[in-house]
């Protein structure tokens, strides 16, 4: 008779959901005829400074572990940059550095949230977001924008209904991903002031802040601008999006004082530190990186525009305009099962797109696409897309 126990693991792991986007590009495995725009990112490279900084960081030897926070150089480095951004003075001694916005966000939510906490989000969102409360035990209530003509709309009244003294977090991205809904700067007052007199958390998930297209703003509204350092809120960056560098896995928090001791433990038991020539690039990013930044911005401004423009031209196409990011979100009338269209779109299109349902129910219907690409690529599987709507009519 055998003693041993069938593997099993928590609960809680064994109900996470699987990737719906990874789903579509399975199906697409050994396909190299699909235009693909389904991952949330740019297929430019790294800018040359950046990529020099980590070659000569290697170079001199720093492969070693640093401290749990990050450098000291690095966190001083952003603690300027985001004093110059927000209009007020923040510390270096509240940025925590993290492998990645990613890390970042789980080392908050590790931070803050018990089995059987109440957290709140504003949704369709990426679904991260979303699981690492559950991964954590935590019950996730969903508050939904919806879509109007000219962009994405919170009802926040509905919002601060569903924040209930019982809530410890609330989650949100602005400019959010997969809709581009950007938060007013109107709204930020309210929900922070309602956050303050209940004592929940805000973690801000602020990793496409300098994507918006508002060109009265150098980023878009963040709580960061507008908070005192001792509220409850944590603002969570990745050098991913603006810097072009997903692959390097280096992100940041903005902490209250004070914690960032805590939130160093954390880091201890979750990865000890970022990786040093990581850290080296990331320095030369945030400190040389602005016309980079703008110009990426400006870009996706553009791209934006060939999108709106092409698909509004196409019957039964409605996409709503994103403030901010790199996605259009847009649905097809008629087609209501996201996930089988996107598999459709490969199979009869050779066109790579996420659907819609990857980011919550609430996204159901819909499909995104990441326009952090060339413009002729990006007419190319209009073209596609054009194709295959003519054919299936
Ligand atoms: C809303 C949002 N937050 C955080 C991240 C994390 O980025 P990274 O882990 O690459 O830093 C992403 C990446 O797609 C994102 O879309």
């Amino acid at each position: 008779m055998s003693l041993r126990h069938p593997p099993r693991l928590r609960p809680e792991i064994e109900t996470l959901g699987l990737s719906k986007i990874r789903e579509v590009a399975n199906a697409a495995f050994g396909r190299d005829d699909i235009l693909r725009f389904w991952f949330g990112e740019s297929d430019r490279e790294t800018p040359l400074p950046i990529r020099q900084a980590a070659i000569e960081a290697l170079q001199s030897g720093r492969m070693f572990y640093t401290h749990n926070s990050g450098n000291p150089d690095l966190r001083q480095t952003i603690a300027t940059y985001l004093s110059g951004l927000h209009g007020r003075a923040i510390a270096p001694a509240s940025i925590s550095v993290t492998s990645s916005g990613v890390n970042a966000l789980m080392l908050a939510m590790q931070a803050i949230l018990s089995p059987g906490d109440k957290v709140v989000a504003v949704v369709p969102v990426w679904p991260n977001l979303t699981e690492i409360p559950h991964i954590l035990g935590a019950q996730v209530v969903r508050v939904a924008v919806e879509p109007a003509f000219d962009g994405w709309r919170l009802d926040v009244d509905r919002l601060l209904a569903a924040i209930t003294p019982e809530v410890k977090l609330l989650l949100l991205n602005s400019p959010g991903n997969p809709t581009g809904w950007t938060m007013r700067p109107e709204d930020r007052s309210v929900i922070l002031e309602h956050c303050r007199r209940l004592g929940v958390w805000i973690i801000a998930d602020d990793v496409y802040e300098r994507l918006t297209f508002d060109p009265s703003r150098r980023s878009a509204p963040s709580f960061l601008e507008i908070s005192d350092p001792e509220d409850r809120v944590i603002g969570v960056n990745s050098f991913s999006k603006a810097w072009l560098m997903t692959g390097w896995r280096l992100g940041w928090m903005v902490a209250p004082p004070g914690l960032e001791i805590e939130l160093g433990k954390l880091i201890e038991y979750n990865t000890s530190c970022a990786p040093d020539f990581v850290q080296a690039a990331g320095l030369v990013a945030v400190r040389d990186g602005e016309r980079d930044v703008l110009a990426l911005r400006r870009d996706l401004q553009d791209t934006r525009d060939l999108m709106l423009a092409r698909l509004g031209a196409m019957p039964g196409v409605s996409a709503i305009p994103p403030e901010g990011g790199m996605y259009v979100f847009f649905r097809i009338a008629g087609q209501d099962n996201s996930l089988d269209l996107a598999k459709r779109l490969i199979h009869e299109a050779g066109l790579g797109l996420a659907p819609g349902a990857a980011f919550g129910p609430e996204g159901e219907g819909w499909l995104r696409w990441c326009i952090a690409t060339a413009p002729a690529r990006l007419e190319q599987g209009l073209s596609r897309l054009e194709t295959w709507l003519a054919q299936s009519r």
